[in-house]
């Protein structure tokens, strides 16, 4: 062994006994052992720490029969879980989500009376966190600091809003959303004129006739007491919103996954394929410049040129400008919200069109949105999906790539790395979720429930 080789193994030796402790009194990383340093890395940027609200069981056991429950949809025939099964990793298995009408479920699901809406059904993994703001590709759904209630509804929008009645219990972005997809013709509500509810005009109406429907309901009312206490003297949407919420905090979130665990601590969790995969991540692939955070999301929008399928959400020939759509701002075209990464294995198809069908093909369009977007143009196979051909807007969707991709170079990435940052993806699954909430057999309501 020569003077070199003795230093080396040494160092070695150092770092390793240093592996056990988790306090890291300074911020040199190349004293720390490899897993040390990674965990380090991954903490830096705000991963690792899963921080949310306790609900209490009542409230959770409200919001699971209503998230199970056609009740809430005009026509009585769709529930939030048609959209967002647990045993669809809390998706649909759609590229493309069939609203009210359609038939089935899952990907046997068809359009019959229904339509397509317009985004891919992300999964509902961990958004429950405390310092979560933002939902939706677009983010138009926010509650912040600066401004409250960012919403589709002005009535409940800003910090005084005009229907304080209904904004009490919105304690939760994830409350908030739940506020909506009800009163969506396509989603949930029904066509105009297809039922008492969506010939309603104000979103205050609907909310108020959902509400009178599902307290009519003695095993309702009963819930809703045992939730929020007798002295209540009237409920209102919120108080279902809440729950629902509850609901999704108390059962999607997760972190008992194998990645967990070596944040907890444990250098054996992860394979070296997969800690390979991980320092790809948080280093040269810089995946963590965007997906950072308590839920691998920084919640801000980007464009990364994906292809848009099926009919786009827009004002303007259905069109999908994303954050634009909102923000009314030439800058935010095509951009949208860097989606949440926890179980991400289980909820393809991926992209708010849901363009993409694998991981790896997802990572391939990360190293070189150009290539992979004109690649999918050109793919004959991908044409039976609907997909956008417009030349204008797809060389305009191409101009709109974020700057942050030119400095990726994707020669600089063998098949294995892309292998190891997929391995490492799928490091964040945790389905026991899935042994801890039963799809129910039956609903208050007596209406059918969408079953596996
Ligand atoms: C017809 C299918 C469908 C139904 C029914 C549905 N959703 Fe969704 N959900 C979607 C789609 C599609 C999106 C994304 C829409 C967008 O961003 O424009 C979405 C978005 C969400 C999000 C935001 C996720 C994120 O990461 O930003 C949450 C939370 C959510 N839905 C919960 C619910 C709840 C609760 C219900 C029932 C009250 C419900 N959904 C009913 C399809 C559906
Ligand atoms: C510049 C910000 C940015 C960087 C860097 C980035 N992403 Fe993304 N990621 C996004 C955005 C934005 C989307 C959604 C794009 C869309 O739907 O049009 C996305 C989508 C995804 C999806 C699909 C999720 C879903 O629910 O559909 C995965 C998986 C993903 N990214 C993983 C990665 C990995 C792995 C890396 C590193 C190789 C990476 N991302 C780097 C912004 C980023």
């Amino acid at each position: 062994m020569n003077f070199l080789k003795i230093i080396t193994f040494l160092v070695l030796l150092i770092s390793c006994s240093k592996e056990q402790g988790h306090i890291l009194p300074f911020e040199d990383s190349s004293s720390l052992s490899e897993e040390e340093s990674l965990r380090l890395n991954f903490r830096k940027n705000g991963i690792g720490k899963v921080e949310f609200q306790k609900e209490n069981e009542e409230l959770v056991d409200l919001g699971r029969n209503l998230f199970f429950d056609k009740i809430l949809s005009g026509n009585k025939n769709i529930s939030c879980a048609t959209c967002h099964h647990p045993e669809l990793g809390t998706s649909d298995s759609l590229a493309l989500s069939i609203g009210e009408g359609g038939i089935g479920l899952g990907e046997d699901r068809e359009k019959h009376e229904g339509e397509f809406v317009p985004r891919n059904s992300p999964h509902l993994f961990n958004l429950g966190m405390n310092d979560l703001t933002t939902l939706m590709w677009d983010g138009r759904i926010a509650i912040t600091q600066e401004e409250g209630i960012l919403s589709p509804e002005i009535g409940i929008n800003g910090k005084d809003p005009r229907l304080k009645y209904l904004t009490e219990n919105i304690d939760h972005v994830l409350t908030l959303q739940a506020f909506f997809p009800v009163t969506s013709n396509d989603e949930m509500l029904g066509k105009f004129g297809s039922n008492e509810i969506s010939n309603l005009t104000s979103n205050e109406d609907i909310w108020e006739a959902l509400t009178n429907r599902v307290v009519e309901i003695p095993e309702y009312q009963d819930k809703l007491k045992d939730a929020y206490g007798d002295q209540i003297e009237e409920f209102n949407y919120s108080h279902i919103a809440r729950a629902i919420a509850a609901f999704e905090r108390d059962s999607f979130t997760l972190k008992e996954s194998r990645f967990d665990k070596f944040m907890n601590g444990d250098n054996t969790a992860l394979t070296s394929r997969e800690k390979a995969g991980a320092r790809l991540f948080t280093g040269k692939a810089r995946c963590v410049q965007c997906h950072n955070g308590s839920n691998f999301s920084d919640e801000n929008f980007y464009s990364l040129s994906t292809p848009q399928k099926g009919p786009g959400k827009g004002q303007i020939d259905q069109e999908d400008i994303g954050r634009a759509n909102f923000s009314k701002k030439l800058e935010d075209k095509y951009k949208f919200k860097t989606p949440p990464l926890r179980n991400i294995a289980l909820s393809a198809p991926y992209f708010h069109s849901g363009s993409h069908h694998s991981l790896e093909a997802v990572i391939r369009h990360h190293l070189n949105p150009k290539r992979s977007f004109e690649e999918y143009l050109a793919d004959p196979s991908n044409s039976i999906d609907n997909l956008d051909y417009n030349v204008d807007r797809n060389i305009a969707r191409l101009n709109s790539l974020d700057s942050f991709f030119n400095v990726l170079i994707v020669e600089e990435f063998s098949d294995l790395d892309i292998e190891n940052i997929e391995l490492f993806l799928r490091t964040l699954t945790d389905e026991s979720f899935k042994d801890k909430i039963e799809t129910p057999s039956r609903v208050p309501s007596g209406l059918e429930v969408d079953q596996i």
